[in-house]
């Protein structure tokens, strides 16, 4: 898989691509991960990529025409399947978002900032907005971080152990039942007996009902 990552700040979104799992698979080739300062794709002598809004308003909007400028040039090389704006108006991220994605070959993220980015990119440019959750971040840098580990991981080769992806919370809609390492027992705190038991069809009950009690119970607080 090839991603193209489009923003006013790249250097706020390299740094979790530099390290463990995700390193691995870019070094191992499972994907590519190309970052674009969108100041290079802006013609003016300040390499201006925001303005101010039509109508009034505080906060200042990206610009058409340096994104545009930076896709005409990277779609005449590539093919892509998706370019995604990353925007809390988007669609909310979630794990079957993420499985889809996961499957696409080439993919563009495009970082909004600032107050936001002028329609027509989202109009005329774009086919997915995508949101990490309902709250707003200053840019959508952490934002593409987070969908990026979460498609990546999925990316076979891209996590050490295979089954281990498909086995994650979410994957049939439900949280994972609780896990435990060494020690057994942790000054009082001990781990249930049923683990130690070495009946792994007793294990799977016990894992399943635990997995639909934290589901249920999730957003309370
Ligand atoms: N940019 C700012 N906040 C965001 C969010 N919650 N999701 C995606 N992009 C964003």
């Amino acid at each position: 898989m090839r991603i193209d990552i489009i923003s006013v700040i790249p250097e706020l979104i390299s740094s979790p691509f530099s390290s463990s799992i995700i390193k691995r698979a870019i070094e191992s080739g499972v994907v590519k991960v190309h970052f674009h300062n969108l100041r290079d794709y802006s013609k003016s002598k300040h390499k201006k990529v925001d303005d101010y809004q039509y109508g009034g308003g505080p906060g200042m909007v990206l610009m058409i025409e340096p994104i545009e400028n930076c896709l005409s040039q990277l779609k005449s090389k590539t093919s892509y399947d998706a370019i995604v704006l990353m925007t809390p108006s988007g669609k909310q991220l979630d794990q079957k978002l993420s499985n889809k994605f996961s499957l696409f070959k080439n993919i563009i993220i495009v970082c909004g900032h600032y107050k936001g980015v002028d329609q027509r990119v989202k109009d005329y440019l774009i086919t997915h907005e995508v949101s990490i959750g309902n709250y707003v971040l200053t840019g959508g840098e952490l934002p593409a971080a987070v969908f990026c580990d979460s498609i990546i991981r999925l990316l076979p080769g891209g996590i050490g152990n295979e089954t281990s992806a498909l086995n994650d919370s979410f994957q049939d809609g439900l949280i994972s039942a609780p896990i435990y390492t060494r020690p057994e027992n942790y000054k009082g705190m001990t781990v249930p007996k049923i683990l130690l038991s070495g009946n792994s069809s007793e294990i799977e009950k016990w894992r399943d009902k635990k997995s639909i009690e934290l589901s249920s119970r999730k957003n309370d607080l």
